[in-house]
């Protein structure tokens, strides 16, 4: 880096909704702003994860003690769990500002250089898809997480030289769906790493409740357990299903979400018993109708699927991974009996030795 193509805080490009956002072809609507007025403000508003938020709470308010940032913290998990939404949290908790940005639109170590010497005292600094990021950004943040150093060229040529600045105390927070493809130095530099795990049944009812409020959606109890066991075990997808289940009631009944309306919306929805959807039910059909139940490559379910192997491997997989439905071998994916019980189609003969 020279100083032609660096000046402090200056530069700072904040990515695309495109640029950052892994497809998913779920997400047919703007669900962006809808996200944000559903998202929870404080970490009492954060349903469940408590072993998450309990210890948040204390590293939090230790920090606001002694008068320091909070140190750096990696969140971890499938899609719409709540990663952003802890991110804003401890932000607001911590009574700071947050500057957020994601992996890929850090393309040069200029563009991290350039976020980071704008950092106010304290600041959180979020970079969601952080295992995304190239390998000489990365590099730069070694020391900026480390030291709060960070060191520039200054020059061209033999005339070239380093001076390193000194940052101001910040907090990175950073997000990601895969934990694996992140390198083993950059995951050691983060103080607090936490997984988020799939909510359960009663937990999504809590958030069903919590956003039919906030929407001024009157639902029952039964309605709003519906919508909250056909979830995928994720937050995003009950607050969607609720949106949807709304429309429906407002168009066939009076408004107000009964059980009935709930089941029969879902239903239209195809959203089935176990919360699968019609691209779920897809890949499971394909596994145990094309490739014989597995096991079956990522690469070629993604050609069979018309998806990206990516939107796969964090959108799709994960909850059919943890409902027991699939399973990853070495030698690539595999139906397991649930996942023939679903579809009502019979396993075949030796097929259990498979997982
Ligand atoms: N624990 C929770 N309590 C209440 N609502 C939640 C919770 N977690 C997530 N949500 C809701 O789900 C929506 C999606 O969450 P969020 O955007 O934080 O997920 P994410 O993990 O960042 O997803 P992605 O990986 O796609 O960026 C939020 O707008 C919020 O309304
Ligand atoms: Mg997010």
């Amino acid at each position: 880096m020279s100083v032609e193509d660096f000046r402090p805080g200056e530069g700072i490009k904040t990515p695309g909704a495109d640029e950052i956002k892994i497809h998913d072809s779920r997400a047919t609507e703007p669900d962006e702003d809808f996200d944000s007025t559903l998202r929870p403000q404080t970490l009492a508003d954060f349903v469940n994860q408590v072993q998450v938020t309990e210890q948040l709470a204390v590293f939090i308010e230790a920090a606001k003690k002694r008068g320091e940032a909070l140190d750096h913290v990696l969140l971890a998990g499938p899609p719409g769990l709540g990663k952003t939404s802890l991110a804003h949290i401890i932000a607001s908790e911590m009574g700071v500002p947050m500057i957020q940005t994601a992996g890929p639109a850090l393309e040069r170590k200029a563009d991290i250089a350039a976020f980071l010497t704008a950092l106010e005292p304290g600041s959180v600094f979020f970079v969601d898809e952080i295992h995304r990021l190239g390998r000489a950004v990365e590099e730069t943040l070694y020391p900026a997480m480390e030291d709060r150093n960070l060191p520039v060229v200054l020059g061209q040529g033999v005339g070239a030289r380093t001076v390193t600045l000194d940052l101001p105390e910040f907090t990175l927070i950073g997000a990601t769906t895969r934990t694996g493809l992140l390198t083993t130095p950059l995951r050691d530099r983060f103080g607090v790493c936490h997984r988020l795990e799939h909510y359960s049944p009663q937990d999504l009812d809590a958030i069903v409740i919590r956003s039919a409020g906030i929407l001024g959606v009157e639902i029952e109890a039964g309605g709003a357990a519906e919508i909250a066991a056909r979830s995928r075990g994720t937050p995003r997808v009950a607050n969607r299903l609720l949106r949807r289940v709304r429309d429906f009631a407002e168009v066939k009944g009076s408004g107000h979400v009964t059980d009935r309306i709930a089941v029969e919306a879902l239903e239209m929805l195809e959203v089935d018993g176990a919360g699968l959807d019609r691209h779920d039910r897809r890949m499971l059909e394909l596994m145990a109708e094309k490739f014989n139940g597995g096991p079956v490559g990522l690469s070629t379910l993604a050609v069979a699927m018309g998806e990206e192997a990516d939107t796969i491997e964090d959108v799709t997989e994960p909850f059919l991974l943890q409902q027991g439905l699939i399973k990853r071998t070495p030698r690539g994916r595999v139906l397991c009996e649930r996942g023939y019980e679903h579809l009502g189609i019979e396993m075949p003969e030796g097929h259990a030795t498979l997982f």
